[in-house]
């Protein structure tokens, strides 16, 4: 039974374009069940795909005592914000509190509808620590210990001389992350390709349960990526866009006015070919990730656009501009939303809560069995 299972987490509370074109976007068009089937399948008409890891195999579980989805459609859609995660920065509680809340609402805003997935916070359903235990258990060091973006992070804190002694979170991170996938028994990931290390993390340890407890309880999950799985840092396009840069001008966010992105986006660093407009991603990183944009919102690759925009004889100039345009069109509505829907908090909560609460009855089958299959049931 396939199964479609994400998480964001609510630091910063805005999404950026990075999350948006990289993972949201996709989040919102998975709720429709003809995409499903289209890029389940592995590729669709507009050039997203799912790139089914080789390794991933789609063992059919033995129980199927789950709850069917609320939209009637095939595929049960469940997306999560992930606080315990979040918890591994030590954020302020009324930061974290704030955030969750502005978190739920831009991904609202950007369409995720509680009617066609379930929309909850992972806090809120305790099998997440849970199974994080379980699959704690059966976890190698050396496997924690190989993952880039702890290493990344590690050094990033060493360097700013703020490597907190609790640094287990972090650590762990990865296991959370698989709990939060193998939970709902998901078979697919849509994720921006930063998270691959972790999706293939989560891949082993549901053949490494499966192979400990002899049975093909767990599938592996796929991650399913789209062409803007990495969406660049307009300020060094050599890194991806996060959240964590100091820089704002280095991201655009959801809640940014017209202006903002306009300014954001003719400051972006690009190169000193002015007049060409090429699709080299290796060579030409900041004009590339403009183009990747572009072609993200209009549903096409980034060398079409690159064609496109070469045949319009747009300069870098010309080409900031059309997809300033384009990124203005895109957020415009979504900011406005935000703006509505805060007006309304209690409104979010109770529709946090109301999901929070379907993903507890859809975990609890798993829970069940995995007690069972490790052996704590009597
Ligand atoms: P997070 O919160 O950092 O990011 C949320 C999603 O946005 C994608 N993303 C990007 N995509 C393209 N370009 C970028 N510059 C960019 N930056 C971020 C991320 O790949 C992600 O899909 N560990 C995860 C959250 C998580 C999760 C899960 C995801 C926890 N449990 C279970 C899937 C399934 C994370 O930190 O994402």
């Amino acid at each position: 039974q396939p199964r479609i299972v994400s998480g964001i987490q609510p630091t910063g509370g805005v999404p950026h374009l990075g999350n948006y074109l990289g993972a949201i976007k996709s989040w919102v068009q998975l709720q429709d069940p003809a995409i499903q089937a289209q890029r389940m399948r592995g590729s669709t008409s507009d050039g997203q795909r799912s790139e089914p890891s080789g390794s991933a195999s789609h063992s059919v579980s033995a129980v199927s005592s789950q709850p069917s989805n609320p939209s009637n459609s095939a595929v049960d859609v469940l997306y999560m914000i992930v606080d315990l995660h979040a918890l591994t920065v030590a954020p302020e509680k009324a930061v974290l509190r704030r955030n969750i809340t502005d978190m739920t609402i831009a991904l609202l805003a950007c369409g995720i509808n509680p009617a066609k997935s379930v929309l909850f916070q992972q806090s809120k359903v305790s099998g997440h620590s849970e199974l994080m235990w379980l699959l704690g258990c059966i976890t190698s060091n050396s496997w924690l210990s190989r993952m880039t973006q702890w290493k990344a992070k590690k050094q990033q804190l060493l360097a700013s001389k703020s490597l907190d002694k609790h640094d287990w979170g972090l650590y762990s991170y990865p296991i959370l992350m698989a709990a939060d996938v193998l939970l709902y028994r998901g078979t697919h990931v849509p994720v921006g390709d930063d998270q691959q290390q972790h999706l293939e993390l989560a891949s082993t340890l549901a053949n490494t349960f499966n192979h400990v407890h002899k049975s093909a309880f767990f599938p592996a999950p796929v991650p399913m990526y789209n062409d803007a799985k990495r969406i660049m840092n307009l300020r060094n396009p050599v890194n991806k866009m996060s959240k964590s840069d100091v820089s704002d001008a280095s991201r655009i966010n959801l809640t940014d006015s017209d202006d903002d992105i306009r300014s954001k986006l003719r400051r972006a660093l690009t190169d000193t070919n002015e007049n060409s407009i090429t699709f080299d991603p290796e060579n030409r990183p900041g004009v590339a990730n403009l183009l990747s944009i572009a072609a993200a919102i209009r549903g096409e690759t980034p060398q079409s656009m690159a064609e496109h925009y070469t045949k319009s004889n747009l300069n870098m100039r010309g080409l900031k501009d059309a997809v300033m345009e384009l990124v203005i069109a895109e957020v415009k509505p979504i900011r406005e939303k935000i703006a509505e829907l805060q007006a309304d908090e209690k409104a979010v909560h109770r529709i946090l809560e109301e999901g929070s609460h379907r993903a507890n009855e859809m975990s609890r089958g798993t829970l069940q069995e995995v007690r069972k299959l490790v052996g704590l049931d009597l």
